[in-house]
């Protein structure tokens, strides 16, 4: 059996265990966000499964087991906010992980899409990122040590037609994800996940018309729509100590869609 050199830091065996670590995971009743909340727990994080729709989360955290909870939260109300924070911290005595999934989406030009709609997506999708990170993480910070984890996108990184304000509240995840690795370097880590085309409820709706299905099928190398599993390992990865030394960093998963 290969031997660890007796000089490195940790032990390359256990460098994706989560063993110990409590997680936060918001958005976790579906898509993304459930699949990640699964994935930690499978690596035996303690997760808190956080959304808008507690009725799906709780389905969720049942389902994982392991000490999962759920906790109702809205991502853009500070005193929800504090509440799952405080919740968490008096349950399990605090967390080490901090995942920000939540995400909504309309698929409109900019002449179409109403201001109201606009504000709704840069809400959820961004001001929920700095609201998060104010809120949740601040314990991090205080304590120098944890992962926070914020769901960007592959169209956070290039653009597109008809999702403006979704490409531009995700580019806003990018470079604030780069900010807070830099204002909370060295003791918190702070990464952002760029997944491609993704089969959940989020893109259901798109999936019905067939020619733009077509052409977002293409536009992987892998010529297909990613599953929700499979951002999985690079979720655990950023949360683990395999990435002890990756901080700032917008992990792409995304069947070589931004590399062509
Ligand atoms: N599916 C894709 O193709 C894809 C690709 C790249 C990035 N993403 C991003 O991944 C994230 C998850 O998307 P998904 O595809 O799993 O979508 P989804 O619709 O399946 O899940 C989104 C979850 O966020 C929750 N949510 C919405 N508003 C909330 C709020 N204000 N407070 C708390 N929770 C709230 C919803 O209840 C839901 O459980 C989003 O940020 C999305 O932009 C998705």
């Amino acid at each position: 059996m290969a031997r660890t050199p007796t000089t490195w830091s940790f032990d390359p065996a256990s460098m994706f265990n989560l063993a110990g670590q409590t997680a936060v995971v918001t958005g976790a009743a579906s898509g993304l966000g459930r699949a990640i909340a699964h994935g930690f727990a499978v690596r035996n994080a303690t997760v808190v499964c956080a959304d808008i729709n507690i009725e799906d989360a709780t389905t969720v955290a049942e389902n994982i087991g392991n000490n999962a909870t759920a906790v109702k939260v809205d991502v853009t109300d500070t005193d929800s906010l504090q509440a799952l924070r405080d919740g968490v911290i008096e349950e399990f005595g605090g967390y080490d992980i901090l995942c920000n999934i939540p995400g909504i989406n309309t698929r409109q030009s900019v002449l179409e899409l109403s201001e109201a709609r606009w504000r709704q997506i840069l809400e959820v999708n961004l001001t929920g990122v700095f609201l998060a990170a104010k809120v949740l993480g601040e314990p991090l910070v205080n304590q120098q040590s944890g992962s926070v984890i914020n769901m960007a996108s592959i169209r956070g990184l290039d653009g597109g037609p008809n999702q403006s304000a979704y490409s531009a509240s995700k580019g806003g995840v990018v470079q604030l994800t780069k900010g807070l690795a830099a204002e909370w370097a060295p003791g918190v880590r702070v990464n952002a996940l760029a997944p491609g085309y993704m089969k959940t409820p989020l893109v259901r709706e798109a999936m019905d018309d067939k020619e733009w299905q077509k052409k977002m099928r293409e536009g992987h190398m892998l010529e297909r729509f990613g599953e929700p599993e499979e951002v999985v390992g690079a979720a655990i990865y950023l949360a683990a100590e395999a990435s002890s030394f990756v901080t700032g960093t917008i992990l792409s998963v995304d069947g070589g869609w931004t590399a062509q």
